[in-house]
């Protein structure tokens, strides 16, 4: 790391437990003593760290949280506006019921609306609301969700619940012991999972919880076996869209997968990387959210739904979905193409605009990935196996495929040399516990 990043972090490690609020954010995840652990500018795909170096992120980018790019002038100017109008009041902002109509607009099967501000507090809300109009306890969920407890619940019984959905080794430190067995995680794309899962569950279960797309697309007519599931089970069927939604489509990628769920949960993409998060539904649902206490403060400021407002317009306007897909894919391509060029052996995953590869060389990869970060870094780019785009992305691809194709050059060099692990600057990456998530 360059001096005043590394002082700064150090401090930041003494006083803050993990370092950092997201775990995603981690510098070892990505490269540890040399990734850049701060920003002082950002704008785009271009940001500056604390000692003056000039970047481009074509890496995890705020993880997907700007589809538009950093500090985008359109939702900053509404955001701005927002602010001089006065962020928060006594009565509340006519934004709320603005965004609510257009989030119902966007999704015909959805009529009533509730925000929080960010994803993890949607999912709880969510699940609140499911247990609350069901009168049950139990769920099911498939994929990450955040942070909370209805959530980590799931590793108590066993505590490898989650290893498969993102969350390998995480202890449920904290979760209180009588929620064993409210959680229960079933694998994404398996038929017979969730008919297995719905057989032992099915009449005690509140809600199934997925995304309903993220490492991959799902297969035909997964979905549509879920919902049917759903509703011989009377379990509301929640789709997760932090991550997928306002990329597939403008709205949720269930939009263009055919199955619509009984609530869904968007944050992120929504507004541009101002907090925001919004739970969608079903009335028969969502009214049961008036008789649970569900409420917060900052819940009913202003800048989240101005921000979210302006940032749909905008994806709209600029018909942000196909050319997040094309971004994404040609960044896939490129990297199954250097890597072919340079005889290195990568599988590539995740959806069109979320893009992801990992290194397949046997016990090399950790070693090959923390190098190719290295490399990438020496080149002025944040890089990493994973790739989150945005529509700031398309005038920089070239210069990232170019810096790639030197990048995975060096790595075969070191490979044939049998110097990987000499060439790296400092210890191998390491996500401790989550990866590319939240
Ligand atoms: C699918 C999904 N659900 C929930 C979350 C949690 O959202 P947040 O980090 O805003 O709390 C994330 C974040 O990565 C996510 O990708």
């Amino acid at each position: 790391m360059t001096r005043k990043t590394a002082e700064l972090y150090e401090r930041a490690r003494a006083l803050i437990p993990g370092g950092t609020q997201l775990v995603s954010k981690r510098p070892e995840t990505f490269l540890p003593e040399q990734w850049p652990a701060y920003y002082q500018r950002a704008r785009g795909v271009e940001l500056e760290d604390l000692d003056g170096r000039q970047l481009i992120d074509v890496s995890i980018h705020a993880v997907g949280a700007c589809p538009l790019g950093f500090a985008d002038p359109d939702v900053d100017a509404a955001v701005i506006a927002a602010i001089r109008r006065g962020s928060v009041s006594t009565p509340n902002c006519p934004e709320d019921v603005e965004l609510a109509e257009r989030l119902c607009d966007l999704h015909p099967w959805a009529e009533q609306v509730r925000y929080t501000r960010s994803g993890g507090e949607a999912m709880a809300v969510a699940v609140r609301i499911a247990r609350a109009a069901t009168n049950r306890d139990r769920v099911a969920v498939c994929g990450y969700h955040g942070w909370h407890d209805w959530y980590l619940a799931a590793n108590l019984a066993d505590p490898s619940a989650l290893d498969s959905h993102w969350l390998p080794g995480v202890e449920p430190a904290g979760v209180p012991s009588v929620l064993r067995g409210t959680t229960v995680a079933f694998d994404y794309g398996d038929i017979q999972a969730i008919d297995r899962m719905a057989a032992e569950n099915g009449d005690q279960l509140a809600a199934i919880v997925l995304e309903p797309a993220h490492h991959r697309l799902p297969p035909q007519g997964y979905l549509e076996h879920v919902a049917q599931v759903g509703r011989r089970t009377g379990a509301v069927l929640i789709f997760d869209e932090i991550t997928s939604g306002f990329r597939l489509a403008i709205g949720g990628a269930h939009q263009t997968l055919g199955t619509d769920p009984d609530v869904a949960v968007f944050a992120k993409a929504m507004s541009n990387g101002y907090p925001m998060g919004a739970v969608i539904g079903r009335r028969a649902v969502m009214e049961a959210a008036s008789r649970s206490f569900i409420s917060s403060t900052h819940w009913s400021e202003r800048l989240g739904p101005c921000a979210a407002l302006a940032t749909i317009d905008k994806l709209e306007r600029k018909n942000a979905p196909t050319h997040l897909s094309r971004i994404g894919e040609r960044m896939r391509t490129g990297w199954l193409e250097r890597a072919k060029k340079h005889e290195l052996t990568i599988t590539t995953g995740g959806i069109p605009p979320l893009p992801t590869f990992r290194f397949e060389h046997g016990e090399d990869c950790g070693a090959l990935a923390t190098l190719y970060t290295q490399k990438m870094l020496d080149q002025g780019f944040l890089a990493f196996g994973a790739f989150y785009a945005s529509l700031a992305h398309d005038s920089h691809l070239d210069a990232a495929l170019e810096a790639t194709d030197r990048a995975f050059a060096a790595l075969r060099e070191a490979l044939d040399r049998g110097t990987v692990n000499e060439s790296l600057r400092g210890p191998l990456a390491h996500s401790g516990s989550r990866q590319t998530r939240s």
